[in-house]
């Protein structure tokens, strides 16, 4: 389950270039290094302030589960523990606390529902179109969220990043069913986003095929991406699974301004953001969540 975890957070701020400072082998030692000194209403409090919580939406005590379940495990292990660390505050802000910008819901929010699995997943497969763009929450593990793009009706295409991210993992990219695709992540919700001008979906889904998979749209993956964050966000190799997803919108779609200029978005690419970079009139429309 681990190899479906995209860790796409600020590790990439995390691992850049120190400072000039060479060999900084001390490694993170939990017992006399707090994660933060703030008490998690101050942080709470924080996020409501920068408009990124909405109080009736994400509660307080959603967000302190989460914030000892998921984001200080995740910051301890992946952040915390780099050379050149953000404050866990920054860590927060810069993954917009796991909120979806448009909806203000959480990724992590939790899957209730009267529909059964089976009735979900029958909507989903039967919602998805080529071009869509899949945003969900945890796997197992450490994550921040995760995205996706339909390259065909049936094919998802992912990065899905996982163990041993640290070094770098080689051929990490694929394709599987939607079906699949569900089933690996039914118990979070999926978002499913898709572009208001279908041409734009379909060239950003073609592209991202032929640069990610096979350049000739073939079945048959020749194209081997290196799964590593970097904070180089023009290269397809090594890539994560948000910047493919935003890649293939600005790369592939022509003359069309569907993508804030790329060398003005931050060092990395985050799920929970990714509506946020698309420019009128070729924003997402919310089609649900599954
Ligand atoms: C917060 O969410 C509530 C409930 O959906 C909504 O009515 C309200 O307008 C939202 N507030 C802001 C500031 O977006
Ligand atoms: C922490 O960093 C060290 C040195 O870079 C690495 O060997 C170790 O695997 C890391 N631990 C975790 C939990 O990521």
């Amino acid at each position: 389950m681990k190899r479906d975890i995209c860790i796409a957070l600020l590790l990439l701020l995390a691992v850049q270039v120190a400072s000039g400072q060479d060999t900084d082998d001390a490694v993170f030692n939990e017992a006399d290094t707090p994660v933060t000194n703030e008490t998690p209403h101050a942080l709470y409090n924080k996020g409501v302030e920068l408009g990124i919580i909405n109080t009736t939406k994400y509660t307080f005590k959603s967000f302190e589960n989460d914030d000892l379940t998921i984001f200080r495990p995740i910051y301890t292990q992946n952040v915390m523990n780099s050379t050149d660390p953000v404050s866990y505050e920054e860590f927060l802000i810069n993954n917009n606390y796991g909120i979806l910008a448009d909806t203000q819901e959480s990724l992590f929010e939790r899957k209730i529902t009267k529909r059964s699995t089976a009735d979900n997943k029958r909507r989903f497969v039967n919602t998805v179109k080529k071009g869509d763009i899949l945003i969900t929450g945890r796997g197992i593990g450490g994550l921040v969220g995760h995205a996706a793009i339909m390259t065909t009706d049936n094919w998802v295409l992912e990065m899905p990043g996982g163990a041993g991210w640290q070094n770098g993992i080689k051929d990490n990219n694929r394709q599987l069913t939607k079906h699949a695709w569900f089933d690996v992540h039914k118990s979070d919700w999926t978002t499913v986003y898709r572009n208001r001008n279908a041409d734009v979906a379909r060239a950003a889904a073609v592209w991202a095929d032929h640069t990610y998979y096979n350049p000739s749209g073939g079945t048959k993956k020749t194209r081997h991406i290196t799964y590593r964050l970097t904070d180089d966000i023009w290269s397809t190799n090594p890539s994560y699974c948000s910047k493919l997803v935003i890649q293939a919108y600005y790369f592939g779609t022509g003359k069309r301004k569907v993508v804030r200029d790329l060398s003005l978005i931050g060092k990395l690419i985050v799920p929970a953001t990714i509506p946020n970079y698309f420019l009128s009139p070729y924003t997402l429309v919310n089609k649900g969540k599954f």
